[in-house]
């Protein structure tokens, strides 16, 4: 008997090619709009809804059409988030080669679990992370993995320091769970990320179970206070500590909280998401002094490498514990072989997962040990530019000294840097976003983008001047000499020294089956 099987004609690779053109096309056009379009977005989620909406489709459409139907209607929609004028949350935009690397992932279409599935991207991801080690100065035998963000990448670093510590108290949670298990400590910081409460429930700590330490005036969990808190008691214990505070970019004093860490036998995890790339440029390396002394350490590499979302990575020096935590088999998988190749899946929560180490390796090919270095400080002095600027409009307060690439301000009150916030963000010349520190309104501004020029941020301060000009709160309440409520005081902005001293190489040698970072 015949069967017969309808579906889509395979595409010759003609059509294959002109989709592909296509698109390239659609895409370079977005990116040389970036300079001329609004950063935020201008529909309505209703509008997207009645764009991008209506019924299932009932049978096959011409891939071409599909593409060219999607662009046009999820245009508006899009934020220019590729732009130097987007100073939002913690984003960088992507860099010319690790987008088309990315592009390339997804066509090869390489299924990065197995070795087998994807030898490149397997081989890729070995590279790119033992270059990543060296940049970052991380201890040469730690593990890694690539994740899709730093919140995996603390889930995935705090299920090894689980295990470990679990495991010295004669507890194997992989195999005997957490029911009956010895308690757990989880010391974090005041200040911590949301992510790291949201890694640690999904791996049976609740927040109830968390020891919160204090912190700071610029959000630095105080070191001495962990101390006491360590001394308070004996348990099997991790700490969370921080490298890069998300509003004020601050770091915790990591050499007095790994001294603390050793002296009580604790797992130190160090969630250093953007904080962490300090290490790659000289002049900020002091920043995140001991941070090597740590177990485990995660980071984003869709934040300051600028690759495209999504994009983060585990590190952890204790390979056993992170195997242990992470591994799986199962008869049917093809895992090991000659050469020993190194199996993705072992090391990561996900079983099939993206090939997202051929984008890094890109990254890191393309910028180089000094371009790291350059994007690193060179987007901290427009943070600081973009600071000093801030400081001459009228009723502007900087809330923190600038320790990196975050600047934290308000305008007079709550309703004001709301209203001067909107006011900006209406304007489409650039996009931040609102947060509460300390009990009162402020905006965050953070400079990730390797586009950012002075160009944009001089544009972006054109739009902050405009709108305290016109900002009825911000005119003359009587107390004012020249008609303007006056700045308040400013913080001192933390300046790089001027001669950078290059100290020299990491001592982590380079594994013999990867070629060195490029300088
Ligand atoms: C300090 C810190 N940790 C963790 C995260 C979570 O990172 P991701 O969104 O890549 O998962 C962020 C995000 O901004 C962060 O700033």
């Amino acid at each position: 008997m015949e069967t017969h099987v309808s579906g889509p004609s395979r595409p010759r690779s003609a059509e294959s090619g002109e989709l592909l053109s296509r698109t390239a096309e659609i895409a370079a056009a977005w990116l040389e709009s970036l300079d001329r379009r609004p950063v935020g977005a201008t529909a309505t989620v209703g509008e997207l809804r009645s764009r991008l909406g209506g019924p299932l489709p009932g049978g096959p459409a011409d891939p071409l059409v599909v593409v060219e139907d999607l662009a046009r209607a999820a245009e508006p929609g899009l934020v220019a988030i590729p732009s130097g004028r987007y100073f939002g949350f913690v984003i960088g935009g992507g860099l010319p080669a690790a987008v088309a690397a990315d592009w390339l992932t997804s066509v090869w279409d390489q299924c990065a679990g197995p070795y087998v599935c994807g030898p490149a991207a397997s081989v890729a991801e070995e590279v790119a992370g033992a270059w990543l080690g060296q940049l970052l100065r991380l201890p040469e035998h730690a593990s890694f993995a690539f994740v899709p963000g730093c919140q995996t990448a603390d889930l995935t670093c705090l299920a090894a320091a689980r295990h470990h510590v679990l495991l010295a108290a004669g507890w194997d949670v992989e195999e005997q769970g957490l029911n009956g298990s010895p308690p757990l400590r989880v010391l974090v910081g005041a200040h911590r990320h949301a992510s790291v409460d949201r890694a640690l429930r999904f791996l049976g700590t609740g927040r109830a179970g968390l020891t919160a330490v204090p912190a700071d005036d610029s959000g630095r969990m105080q070191a001495s206070r962990l101390r006491e808190e360590l001394a308070a008691g004996e348990a099997p214990t991790i700490i969370c500590a921080q490298a890069g505070e998300v509003n004020t970019g601050a770091f915790d004093d990591l050499d007095a909280i790994a001294d603390a860490a050793t002296e009580a036998g604790a797992w130190l995890h160090i969630d250093g998401a953007f904080g962490l790339w300090a290490a790659a440029s000289p002049a900020l390396r002091h920043l995140v002094k001991g941070a090597g002394r740590a177990d485990s350490w995660a980071f984003d590499t869709h934040k300051w490498l600028n690759v495209p979302y999504d994009s983060g990575l585990a590190f952890c020096a204790h390979p056993d514990s992170h195997r242990a935590a992470m591994s799986v088999s199962a008869d049917y998988l093809v895992l090991g072989g000659p050469g020993r190749p190194r199996e993705p899946m072992d090391w990561t929560p996900a079983f099939s997962r993206r090939a997202r180490g051929f984008a890094v390796y890109a990254a890191l090919k393309s910028l180089g040990r000094q371009g790291v270095a350059d994007l690193v400080e060179r987007t901290c002095a427009h943070a600081r530019a973009f600071a000093a600027g801030l400081a001459g409009l009228p009723g502007c307060e900087l809330l923190t000294e600038v320790v990196i690439n975050q600047v934290l301000f308000r305008f007079t009150d709550d309703q004001t840097t709301d209203r001067v916030l909107r006011q900006v963000v209406q304007s489409g010349e650039a996009w931040l976003s609102g947060t509460t520190f300390g009990g009162r309104r402020a905006i965050r501004l953070s400079v990730s983008n390797w586009q950012t020029t002075e160009g944009d941020v001089a544009r972006a301060l054109d739009a902050f001047r405009n709108a305290v000009t016109r900002d009825p709160g911000l005119s003359c309440s009587g107390s004012c000499r020249d008609g303007r409520p006056s700045n308040r005081r400013i913080p001192l902005l933390r300046e790089l020294p001027a001669a950078v001293k290059a100290d020299g190489e990491p001592s982590a040698k380079t594994p013999s089956q990867c070629g060195p970072l490029a300088p």
